[in-house]
């Protein structure tokens, strides 16, 4: 039985991957750290934080696997810095307290294209992301990467609504690696990933996402 800690719960993904995690009989508990409290649930712990300065040796940190599912737009986030905040150092903070309080297994919600030496800042700070997680020595890491998310969402993004539109009339004819990604499908792959731990660093593109 697995104690998960599952970052970003309140989101599209992280709402998903909180259902199925609290719906496991493999998942013992759930530490959800966020900024707005969730509905209780017997399994479920709730640290209410502020992201900017999480606690550093706090009880609930002794989890043995994390699930990252936390995200921003530039858009929402106002500035490019607030972006690299919530889709960069928050997700590093959380990497390195668990990983000093035991965790073993990290899996994270990136984005398709993620990339390092990107041109696209987007792009670039999820790929950052994903190469100084693989440096905290995680003996599982696994960094999905889906293209645009389907599912329902509480408050809809003005560019996304019409993206969602253009590609799902698009859907038949394109590349399975531009379609579509149902947010269950990742949150199914986010959550297996965390519980069944497979050693070392695995990529998984949109396109593995979508069966
Ligand atoms: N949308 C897409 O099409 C798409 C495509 C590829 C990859 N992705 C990536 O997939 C991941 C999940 O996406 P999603 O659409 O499920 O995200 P989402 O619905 O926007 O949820 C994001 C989560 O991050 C939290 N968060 C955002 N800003 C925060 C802040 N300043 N401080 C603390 N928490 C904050 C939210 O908490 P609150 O509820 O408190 O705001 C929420 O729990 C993200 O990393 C995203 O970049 C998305």
């Amino acid at each position: 039985m697995t104690r998960l800690l599952l970052a970003g719960a309140t989101g599209l993904v992280g709402d998903i991957t909180l259902q199925q995690a609290l719906a496991s009989p493999r998942v013992q508990q759930v530490v959800a750290p966020t900024r707005r409290p969730l509905p209780a649930h017997p399994k479920l712990l709730n640290p209410i934080v502020d992201f900017d300065a999480l606690p550093d040796d706090a009880d609930w940190w002794r989890v043995d696997a994390v699930a990252c599912a936390l995200g921003t737009t530039i858009r929402d986030a106002g500035s490019q810095d607030a972006f690299r905040r919530v889709d960069h150092d928050y997700p590093l903070a959380i990497a390195r307290r668990a990983h000093t309080h035991g965790a073993t297994t990290f899996a994270l919600v990136s984005a398709k294209g993620a990339a390092a030496g990107s041109r696209i800042f987007y792009s670039r700070v999820k790929g950052e992301v994903e190469e100084e997680l693989a440096g905290i020595g995680f003996a599982s890491l696994t960094l999905l990467r889906p293209g645009l998310l389907g599912g329902e969402r509480r408050q809809q993004r003005a560019g996304e609504g019409l993206a969602l539109r253009v590609f799902g009339a698009l859907d038949a004819v394109l590349p399975a690696s531009y379609r579509i990604v149902p947010a269950q499908r990742v949150a199914a792959a986010l959550l297996q990933a965390a519980l069944d731990a497979p050693p070392g660093r695995h990529v998984i593109p949109s396109e593995q996402l979508l069966r």
